[in-house]
């Protein structure tokens, strides 16, 4: 059995699903459920007896060893974390609560749990924690790509946090020799995207006459991943990654938002053309930038397929294609996670703010 933390977002649930499709080895899913952990994500799992779901918090460092110890898991792969910038922007103490100290209570139990298992065991036992490219910080135009060695420079209280967790895991490997893996991703898109992030945000918006809004001049730079190549690049790193290693994910497809944007429509144009023959493109909206909107991303990923043969099989136009029809066949999903808690936490967070977070509420 594998151990997953936040099995229920976006990333986590595309990494089940397909996890489930790929191997015979059963799932813990562990996640505590915040706004952005949805079970209807794995519904599909629901007569499937090798998908285990545990209601509970990382932070719970005896909750996260009782589990450890009843269901021993040979890997654990850490995806539970707190994920939007903007969000980390107007509260980073929960930022900071899942994604450091939660992080640290994971790796306690773990380390625990680890070193009471047979020596054979402990070999084979993986600690993947799954990151960001955002610990590097932001690139000028002609700068290269982040490799594995450029130096951190986070710039949000997300990006930090995140860091901060890079660095615990680090030191548990070279303290007590936890066989840890670290991978940074850049930007993932596809199905179960939560509707806060760029992405989904535009399909949304677009297919119900809202505004499709553009934080400054929408010339920030992205590195585009479809979900789909980034959990098969998690599985190949638990397979074939070195312990104490880290290793970039991306798909060398950088587009800047505006040109997003405008591929979103072109895409919304012909997939869902309007009654009045006009475009979505129509509809956007430049709002007030994010403070301290980092530029540029952008992933060197030569070292994931020089030493582990990866290699995205999407590229920007196919996995597009994917994602907005995947949101034209399931506007309930979105409508669901548009309800309920989302809305009552947007209503107390942004609704008493200065006009510019108002501008982007869905
Ligand atoms: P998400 O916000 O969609 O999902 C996070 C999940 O973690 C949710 O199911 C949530 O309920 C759960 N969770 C939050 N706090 C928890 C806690 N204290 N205990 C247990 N579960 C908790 O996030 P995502 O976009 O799927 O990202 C997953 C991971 O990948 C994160 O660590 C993120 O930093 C990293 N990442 C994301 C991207 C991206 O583009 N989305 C890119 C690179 C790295
Ligand atoms: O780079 C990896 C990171 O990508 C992950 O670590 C994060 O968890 C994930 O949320 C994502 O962070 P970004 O801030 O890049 O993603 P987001 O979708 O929020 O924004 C993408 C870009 O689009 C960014 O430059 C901000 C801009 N944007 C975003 C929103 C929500 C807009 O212009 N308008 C918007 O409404």
């Amino acid at each position: 059995m594998i151990l997953v933390t936040g099995g229920a977002g976006f990333i986590g649930s595309n990494f089940v699903l397909d996890w489930l499709v790929q191997h015979e080895e059963p799932v813990l899913n562990v996640d505590k459920l915040t706004y952005a952990g949805n079970l209807n994500n794995l519904a599909r799992l629901q007569n499937d007896v090798r998908h285990q779901f545990v209601h509970a918090d990382i932070c719970d460092t005896e909750a996260m060893l009782s589990l450890l110890n009843k269901h021993q898991p040979t890997a654990i792969v850490h995806f539970a974390a707190e994920s939007h910038v903007d969000r980390s922007i107007h509260g980073p103490a929960e930022f900071v609560r899942t994604n450091i100290n939660g992080t640290f209570s994971l790796l306690e139990a773990t380390r625990t749990y680890w070193s009471l298992l047979q020596e054979n065991e402990k070999q084979v036992f993986r600690f993947l924690h799954v990151s960001t490219d955002e610990v590097y910080g932001s690139l000028g135009l002609k700068d290269a790509p982040f490799v594995e060695t450029t130096a951190y420079a986070p710039n949000s209280p997300y990006s930090a946090s995140k860091a901060a967790s890079d660095h615990l895991v680090r030191s548990y490997h070279h303290t007590y020799g936890l066989p840890t893996l670290t991978t940074n991703c850049s930007n993932n898109y596809g199905p179960y995207h939560f509707p806060e992030k760029l992405i989904p945000l535009v399909i949304a918006n677009a297919l119900c006459g809202k505004p499709l809004p553009i934080y400054g001049d929408g010339q920030q730079v992205r590195d585009w991943l479809y979900v789909g190549d980034h959990c098969t690049a998690i599985r190949r790193v638990l397979e074939k990654g070195k312990p104490g290693e880290t290793y970039n994910i991306g798909g060398w497809n950088e587009q800047t938002n505006l040109d997003v944007v405008h591929a979103l429509c072109d895409m919304l144009d012909t997939l869902r053309p309007l009654a009045n023959d006009c475009s979505y493109r129509a509809q956007i909206t430049y709002v007030t930038d994010r403070p301290g909107h980092d530029r540029r991303y952008a992933i060197d990923a030569s070292k994931i397929e020089r030493e582990l043969c990866w290699k995205p099989a999407e590229t920007f136009n196919t996995g597009i294609k994917k994602t907005v029809q995947w949101y034209l066949d399931n506007q309930a999903w979105v409508a669901d996670v548009q309800s309920g808690a989302y809305m009552n936490w947007l209503e107390k967070n942004y609704n008493q703010r200065d006009g510019a977070m108002d501008t982007h509420i869905i």
